[in-house]
């Protein structure tokens, strides 16, 4: 595994994988890395020549109250696991190396943004599009694995490609799960242990909306409440959001059908962790619905 800390670096290693059409499939992370993290890179690699994995703590995406400065970092636990998990390029910049001075401009991103994570992190995701956007540019990858965690930012990201025109594959990739359900994230670790166990009524509050649906209720509204009224009873941190919306349109919807989004996130003393499901929801005879998983985002 070769690691590379400057750009000029990383364009000679792209430079020759490119004139020799090796096909490069594309991890990006802000490190700390996990099960989740592992399973983009798996599969990146079995689905290209070459995998490039970049960590980096990206300031612009984090707002001014939030956990930038705090945000885990381990270097060298991370170069490890990129290795075992066959990263050929680690690209591990420092900031001054992707932002050497003030960005004259910056990635407005103009849909999408006013619900969910987007609402209450105002400018988040133009500090992931631009950040991106370079690292696209740098790597210029065939094929970029993103998680399904972050539905909202694959949306974003997959809007992105398709405005600008960027030749990349976006690949949206499943979220993997601690055992009782609670999605993997760099930021379970600052969780106490009384919230450790709170934060696994997020997915379970999920999979509820997912039953009642299977039994054939439809207002959204409704089912929003009982999410809210789930989570207020099985935790103590404040509820961020309980919505459904239209996916990936990311719309409100009154009724519920066709593919949407359950989405939540919970802000505990610490950390703010989000989780969604997407569902395709079809009518069955009786009322009941017939409910799948949807995963090609
Ligand atoms: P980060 O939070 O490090 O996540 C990197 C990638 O791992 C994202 O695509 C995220 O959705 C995915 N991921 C996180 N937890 C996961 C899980 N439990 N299962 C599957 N995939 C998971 O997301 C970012 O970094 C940044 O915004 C970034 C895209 C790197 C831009 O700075």
């Amino acid at each position: 595994m070769n690691v590379v800390t400057t750009i000029n670096e990383l364009r000679d290693h792209i430079n020759s994988l490119k004139s020799e059409q090796k096909s490069i499939g594309f991890v990006a992370t802000m490190g700390a890395l996990h099960k989740g993290h592992l399973s983009l890179m798996e599969r990146a690699k079995q689905e290209n020549d070459v995998l490039v994995t970049s960590i980096f703590v990206n300031p612009l995406q984090f707002g001014p109250a939030e956990d930038y400065e705090m945000y885990p970092r381990s270097l060298e636990k991370d170069r490890k696991l990129a290795q075992s998990q066959k990263t050929d390029i680690l690209f591990a910049p420092v900031v001054d190396e992707m932002y050497p001075r003030p960005m004259f401009n910056e990635v407005n991103v103009i849909s999408g943004t006013d619900v969910l994570c987007g609402k209450s992190r105002p400018g988040h995701f133009n500090g992931v599009a631009t950040v991106v956007l370079k690292l696209f540019q740098l790597v210029q990858p065939n094929n970029a694995y993103f998680g399904q965690k972050d539905a909202q930012q694959v949306a974003i990201i997959k809007n992105l490609v398709k405005d600008f025109n960027i030749p990349v594959h976006v690949v949206a990739c499943e979220t993997m799960r601690e055992e009782d359900g609670l999605a993997i994230s760099s930021r379970n670790i600052y969780l106490s242990d009384k919230e450790r166990l709170q934060a696994a009524f997020l997915y379970e509050s999920l999979q509820r909306v997912m039953r009642r649906i299977e039994e054939g209720i439809t207002d959204s509204q409704l089912l929003e409440k009982e999410m809210n009224v789930f989570l207020k009873k099985h935790t103590d941190a404040p509820i961020d959001y309980a919505q459904i919306l239209s996916f990936p349109e990311l719309k409100t919807i009154d009724k519920i059908a066709g593919s949407i989004i359950i989405a939540g996130a919970v802000q505990f003393t610490k950390a703010r962790l989000i989780d969604n499901i997407l569902l395709h929801v079809n009518e069955m005879e009786g009322g009941n619905k017939y409910v799948s998983y949807y995963d090609e985002i």
